[in-house]
């Protein structure tokens, strides 16, 4: 379970000998003062590190709430990490809207193509991708999300139609699913297709390729924490065998672009293999870009969706999202499925805010910057916090979702309401969607956060327009432990378990542990 941080300390430890010098710090001007350092007086700082790395390894939550109520809103994890975790929420938006030649982002962004995604670095550090990156976010804003949204819900309709089918030819009416690997199966699929269209999604499913997306999925945390040099991917068992998953995606986007992109005439995808050929780039350094896309447009979404099924099939509200819900357009007179695109789920405000409530209770988002030069944090104006030059700043979106008081009672529970302005006025509900950091902030914000959000509306919709889901058991993956209830959520229902390993990396993800639910077609209301 904590294999990543296993790694880590082993490399780290090689480090550390070299490296036992202790750091000075800096003397800040005036009435500024420097940022607590995490850890016991008496330990050196890099000893510090460490044990400040593998307490977010073990149990993430518990440690980043400890930092706040230890350290207060901003702490200096000393080397390996070197890192300034920024704790709340107002000091988080300060850094967001902080100018990129303060607080930069490119380089980290830059680095990332190369060590996980595996781009040469003459193209992760060339002036291609500066002419890319706009285009990029353009093509992923909600002007552009029309077709991708109307190709994911035609596939997602089909195959909640195939559910529908499978029930009606069976004696009780009724099938018991895993319903979180369901859903997980169905946006792959859906969501390929509605980025990527039918071709593409085709020869990943003929290539097994959900499974190689999970084997590096599951070597991304170690990939990202920049502590293993790529020279030793290989060396290293997880990441060995993230790397073999990542191949196998690359021989099939390489082939997809070779051919031309068969099945995919517009969108950001499109664009973006459309740009790589005129920089005169490979297939293959286009499918290390693409490989990207694939991996941000799967390894979030699907699990926010099951936990927010899970989360309204389980709630009291759930007649209210259905009103919603059968409140929209119909496809046509003898049917009740309803229209489903970007401008009909727009007009669901109790759907949306239980989309935010769950990414602000299932995610945690670390938004990383360089410091390019000195900077004070205040939240003020006055005094504030000295960051020198050459730090990482992180912002810290859990504790802010967990401890800020603008949530109110129970922060720790679900509550689908929490940002509705008809519930909660609007001044309280616009404040609290601002605080709403799961997408991260700035200029590293995510660029698909209007597709999650129409995805997981979209998904919602359709299935509980025609299926009654009852959620029965728990399934329990071994390799994650059920963790500690936390003592005051007062949310009762069944969710997955938490996987542990991936601080800071958005959606949590659950691997192979699930609920066992019962699906029959919606009793008609
Ligand atoms: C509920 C689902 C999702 C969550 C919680 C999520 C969360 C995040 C987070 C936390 C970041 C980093 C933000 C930061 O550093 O400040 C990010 C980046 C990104 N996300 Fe998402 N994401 C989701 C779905 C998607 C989808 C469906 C796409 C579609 C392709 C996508 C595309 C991206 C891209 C391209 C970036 C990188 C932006 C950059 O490097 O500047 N995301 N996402
Ligand atoms: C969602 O988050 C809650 C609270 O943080 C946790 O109890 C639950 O297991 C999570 N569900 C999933 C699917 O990660």
């Amino acid at each position: 379970m904590v294999g990543v941080f296993e790694y880590a300390l082993a490399i780290g430890g090689i480090a550390l000998c070299v490296s036992l010098t202790t750091s000075r710090r800096p003397n800040p001007p005036g009435n500024v003062s420097l940022p607590p350092v995490y850890g016991p007086w008496y330990l050196p700082y890099p000893i510090r590190g460490f044990l400040a790395m593998a307490k977010l390894g073990m149990d993430e939550d518990n440690f980043l709430l400890s930092l706040r109520r230890d350290y207060g809103p901003v702490v200096h994890l000393p080397w390996p990490l070197n890192q300034i975790f920024v704790l709340d929420g107002t000091l988080i938006h300060k850094v967001y809207g902080a100018p990129s030649s303060t607080l930069s982002f490119t380089a980290i962004r830059r680095k990332f193509q190369t060590i996980i995604f595996g781009s040469p670095w003459k193209i992760s550090q060339g002036p291609g991708l500066a002419r890319m990156f706009p285009v990029h976010a353009k093509g992923l804003a909600n002007l552009r999300l029309d077709a991708p949204v109307e190709r994911f819900t035609r596939i997602v309709q089909a195959k909640v139609a195939q559910l529908k089918e499978q029930i009606e030819s069976l004696p009780e009416q009724a099938v018991e699913i895993p319903i979180t690997k369901w859903v997980i199966d169905t946006m792959f699929e859906a969501a390929t297709i509605g980025l990527f269209g039918e071709e593409f999604c085709e020869r990943t499913l003929k290539a097994g390729l959900q499974q190689d997306f999970n084997r590096f999925d599951a070597s991304f945390p170690l990939l990202a924490a920049e502590m293993i040099p790529m020279a030793l991917y290989p060396l290293v068992p997880p990441i060995a065998d993230g790397m073999k998953g990542r191949e196998a995606m690359f021989s099939v986007l390489t082939q997809w672009v070779e051919d031309g992109l068969p099945g995919l005439d517009e969108g950001v995808i499109h664009d973006m293999a459309q740009m790589g050929l005129a920089e005169g780039y490979t297939s293959r350094e286009i499918a290390t870009l693409l490989l990207g896309d694939l991996w941000a447009l799967q390894a979030n979404a699907p699990y926010a969706a099951s936990a927010l099924l899970l989360y309204i099939v389980q709630s009291n509200i759930l007649d209210q999202v259905r009103e919603e819900i059968d409140a929209l357009p119909k496809q046509s007179e003898d049917t009740s499925d309803p229209v489903v695109t970007l401008k009909t789920l727009a007009s669901m405000p109790l759907v949306a805010s239980c989309v935010q409530e769950t990414v602000r209770l299932n995610t945690s988002s670390f938004s990383i910057r360089v410091v390019e030069k000195d900077f004070v944090l205040s939240a003020s104006g006055e005094g504030g916090i000295f960051i020198p030059a050459g730090m990482r700043v992180v912002c810290i979106t859990r504790v802010g979702h967990l401890m800020d008081e603008l949530w109110g009672a129970n922060p720790e529970s679900w509550i689908g309401d929490r940002f509705l302005a008809e519930k909660q006025g609007d001044a309280l509900s616009s404040k609290r969607s601002r605080e709403m950091n799961g997408f991260g902030g700035g200029i590293s914000i995510c660029e698909g956060r209007h597709l999650a959000t129409a995805e997981l509306k979209s998904i919602l919709t359709i299935i509980l327009s025609n299926l009654d889901i009852t959620p029965l058991k728990h399934v329990a993956d071994p390799r994650i432990p059920i963790g500690p209830a936390t003592a005051n959520n007062v949310w009762k229902g069944l969710q997955p378990s938490r996987d542990l390993t991936r601080p800071g990396l958005g959606a949590f993800q659950f691997g192979a542990s699930d609920v066992i639910a019962r699906v029959t077609k919606r009793k008609s209301s």
